[in-house]
């Protein structure tokens, strides 16, 4: 009785309150592999870095993003959660944090509408600070909401393509607020972007499709942080990777790492599995999915949904959904194509997204950025800041000490040593 009349009080509009039970007992789970995050909360519940600041969350709706909203309330922010993506959103942990007392807006596979309704709603708490994961909140602000400008002091920004769009922003001199970069820290993109998405991919493609890899041609598309993480993965699996890119630095670093690289044109007619990650649009597009192979595969993990071209095949294809997260594709050729989760990041869409212990130092990043904004308001102007190094390396230290890794110092001897430029040979 107490709990529904808690639930009734926090605003929300989540699928069904009756999964808190589940959600509760997931993100137990997903905590005990996120020591840094805990050990923030912490301090955070002592000293309340956050108090009073009204705080706009749009991020996947996930387990280890409701330990993350749990240390900013634990920080005093006042905080709204909606979905980052329409197909993201895990609907028990929605309805764990509703029944904790914070307003979540998400639901899995709400629609356009739905989607942008929530990012309304998350809007009207008019937020001091807006967290993002693909840069939605500020976009909106800065286009729609200009009213709210008074009121924010700056945001965070979680993915490379949010930040892509800040950049653009900033160039145009539209971008209103300081904003810091979370995906530039080298504790998030080396680990989530790399290790996450290449673990999360393959376990998105693997429960789509219980398919084998082991033996067939996986084409990624992109060789960035998240497309090394998925090729050594997939390698690892067994697959034959083959890369595509057009930055020559990375398709130079791709061969020397042992993969083929080819024109995406030349990859298409061999491929058995193709997952994008390039952060690009239409990388996948008919010119490729004409020449692809019968009952190929076409999988995508960059943030949004315009890498492969569903447009063309929802026009020029026959579509059947064969089985959850797989619609199937029959061109006039008669070549079927599979689709997994409508394009949308499938680690995400099939999967759990990131494994807990990479996104450990991804949320720790976020909670240290958003305590450096507070501190900082009166400095920062309207730009994209990195994370500052000390915040970086302190996460690092305290995922090694969790861990129970330890590192060596440098001796006074080669302190010295680096520091001075006589000895030579
Ligand atoms: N699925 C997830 O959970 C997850 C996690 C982190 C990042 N992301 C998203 O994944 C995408 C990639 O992120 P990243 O950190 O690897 O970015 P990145 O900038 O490190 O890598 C992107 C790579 O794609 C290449 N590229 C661009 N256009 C291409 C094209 N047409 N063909 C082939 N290659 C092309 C670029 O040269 C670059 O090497 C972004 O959209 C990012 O937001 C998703």
């Amino acid at each position: 009785m107490a709990v529904a009349k808690k639930q009734m009080k926090t605003p929300h509009h989540v699928k069904d309150l009756n999964l808190a039970p589940k959600g509760h007992g997931r993100i137990e789970w997903a905590g005990r592999s996120m020591p840094v995050l805990a050990e923030i909360r912490e301090r955070f519940s002592k000293e309340k870095p956050l108090k009073g600041l009204r705080i706009s969350a749009c991020l996947h709706v996930t387990t280890e993003t409701a330990h993350l909203m749990q240390t900013l309330h634990a920080g005093g922010g006042e905080l709204v959660l909606c979905a980052s993506n329409p197909l993201s959103t895990q609907d028990d942990v929605a309805a764990a944090l509703v029944d904790s007392g914070i307003s979540v807006y998400a639901i899995k596979g709400e629609d356009r509408e739905t989607y942008f309704k929530h990012i309304k709603a998350a809007l009207d708490h008019a937020p001091n600070l807006t967290m993002d994961d693909g840069c939605d909140l500020v976009s909106s602000i800065v286009s729609d909401r200009r009213e709210l400008l008074k009121n924010v002091i700056g945001g965070t920004e979680e993915t490379t393509t949010g930040v892509q769009r800040l950049r653009a922003m900033e160039q145009t001199g539209d971008l209103a607020f300081p904003v810091i970069s979370v995906n530039d820290a080298l504790t998030k993109h080396m680990f989530d972007n790399r290790y996450g998405t290449g673990q999360s991919t393959i376990d998105g493609i693997v429960r789509a499709t219980n398919r084998l890899l082991a033996g067939s041609v996986f084409v990624v598309l992109g060789y960035g942080w998240c497309g090394r993480g998925l090729a050594m993965r997939a390698n690892g699996m067994g697959a034959d990777v083959v890369i595509t890119e057009i930055d020559p630095l990375k398709a130079l670093e791709a061969t020397m790492d042992g993969y083929r690289v080819m024109p995406s044109l030349e990859a298409a007619k061999i491929g058995d599995f193709f997952c994008t990650v390039t952060g690009n649009t239409s990388v996948l597009a008919m010119e490729h999915f004409e020449k692809m192979k019968d009952g190929a595969i076409v999988a995508n993990s960059g943030h949004f949904n315009v890498e492969v071209d569903i447009g063309w095949l929802e026009k020029n294809a026959k579509k059947r959904t064969v089985r959850e997260f797989v619609d199937e594709y029959t061109l006039k050729s008669g070549a079927r194509i599979a689709v997994l989760g409508e394009g949308r990041l499938i680690n995400l869409a099939s999967a759990e997204g990131h494994p807990s212990s990479v996104m450990d130092m991804s949320f720790a990043n976020q909670a240290l950025s958003a305590e450096f904004v507070v501190k900082n308001s009166k400095k920062l102007e309207k730009k994209v800041y990195p994370v500052p190094e000390d915040i970086d390396k302190e996460i690092a230290r305290l995922k090694l000490k969790a861990m129970g890794v330890k590192i060596d110092k440098l001796t006074p001897t080669q302190e010295k040593y680096l520091a001075s430029w006589h000895e030579g040979t």
